[in-house]
């Protein structure tokens, strides 16, 4: 009999001792050997729609460290990509889109592209599956809505999210319009990842702490709500962790309205709080300081200690509270896991 892998266990509500762990962006710059085979391959897109090529990206951080969960090598911006928009990475500088500039920019996006864009995703996400021993579990993403939006408005990563933030205020029935393509092309990207292997799914609102409460609830909670709806329609037990980043105490509105089965949190949630108002209604994912984990030393594993000691007595899966820092030594990393291993 094969027992259920321990980083879906926590998700179904067990506490698992010591508690599975990974990492967001465990795959990527801060590991040589992402960097040797990321020279050879021309732009990133190309990178992500290579499927061995991403199963290998998938699969570096799990032999060096062991992590409890892969999370699929691809990025939240080949949602754009599938809809039709212009979408490049630059060295340096991150992500470029031909920038939305007019509700008739909406109106040409293509729903009908998606399928067959992404499928070399599909492809990926199934190798990948097959690839995991029984104890890894497999995690497909997407971005949320809001997130997703922010890049293919603003053009570009790196702003305060003005641009988006004043045509969501300013033309908020053409956002709104925005939004309701992107719920639909995001939904069926995931029930289409779970049909071809994944276990659970993360939905990341990266930038969802940029709005104020009246916003949030229409451009945050719910998109993310019928996002869950949708799968849920279709993969009723798939289990689904929201993240979204810097929502202070709207975290627990998120939670309730939402109906995921996991929330990750960033490092600047107070631990008693979200063991209080988060743990008490789902399994808590985090959140750990990626500075810290880059820095390294005494603070970060007095940190460490802190934050297991805090969620030890309910469902938890250690993480951080954002992704890793391409700077981030490897010893690090070794270091956090080994402690959390070891933690039982
Ligand atoms: O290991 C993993 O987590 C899987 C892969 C993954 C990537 N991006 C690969 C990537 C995941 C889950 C993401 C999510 C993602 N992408 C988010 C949400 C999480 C977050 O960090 O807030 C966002 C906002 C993006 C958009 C994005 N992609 C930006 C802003 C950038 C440039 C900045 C940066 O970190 O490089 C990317 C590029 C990107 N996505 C890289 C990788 C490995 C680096 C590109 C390269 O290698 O050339």
């Amino acid at each position: 009999m094969t027992k259920t892998k321990p980083f879906l266990s926590a998700l179904s509500g067990e506490i698992i001792s010591p508690p599975p762990c990974w990492f967001m962006r465990q795959a990527g710059r801060y590991l040589p050997e992402y960097r040797k085979i990321r020279s050879e391959s021309k732009s990133f897109l190309d990178f992500c729609f290579t499927p061995d090529l991403a199963l290998e990206a998938t699969q570096q951080p799990l032999r060096r460290f062991g992590f409890d969960a892969a999370i699929l090598f691809s990025d939240i911006l080949v949602i754009p990509y599938g809809l039709g928009q212009g979408v490049r990475f630059k060295e340096g500088e991150g992500p470029l889109l031909d920038a939305i500039r007019s509700p008739g920019d909406i109106e040409r996006l293509d729903l009908s592209l998606i399928e067959s864009r992404l499928a070399p995703v599909f492809k990926a996400v199934k190798k990948i599956s097959s690839s995991l021993d029984n104890k890894t579990a497999l995690i497909g993403f997407a971005g949320a809505p809001f997130t997703v939006a922010l890049y293919m408005i603003e053009g570009r990563g790196g702003t305060e999210g003005t641009k988006v933030r004043n045509w969501a205020a300013g033309k908020a029935n053409s956002f709104e319009r925005l939004i309701d393509i992107l719920c639909e092309a995001t939904s069926s990207y995931l029930i289409e990842q779970v049909n071809h292997g994944a276990e659970a799914l993360q939905l990341f609102d990266s930038w969802a702490g940029l709005l104020p409460e009246s916003e949030f609830r229409r451009w945050v909670i719910e998109p993310n709500r019928r996002i869950v709806d949708a799968v849920h329609t279709v993969h009723p037990k798939v289990p689904i962790i929201g993240f979204p980043r810097n929502a202070g105490v709207l975290y627990r509105d998120f939670v309730r309205e939402t109906g995921v089965q996991g929330v990750s949190i960033d490092s600047t949630v107070p631990l008693q709080w979200a063991v209080e108002e988060l743990q008490s209604i789902c399994t808590v994912q985090g959140n750990l300081d990626n500075h810290l984990l880059c820095s390294g030393g005494d603070i970060m594993e007095d940190e460490v200690r802190r934050i297991l000691n805090f969620f030890k007595h309910g469902p938890f899966i250690f993480n951080l509270g954002h992704g890793v820092l391409p700077p981030t030594p490897i010893e690090n990393v070794e270091r956090v896991v080994d402690m959390v291993r070891n933690s039982a």
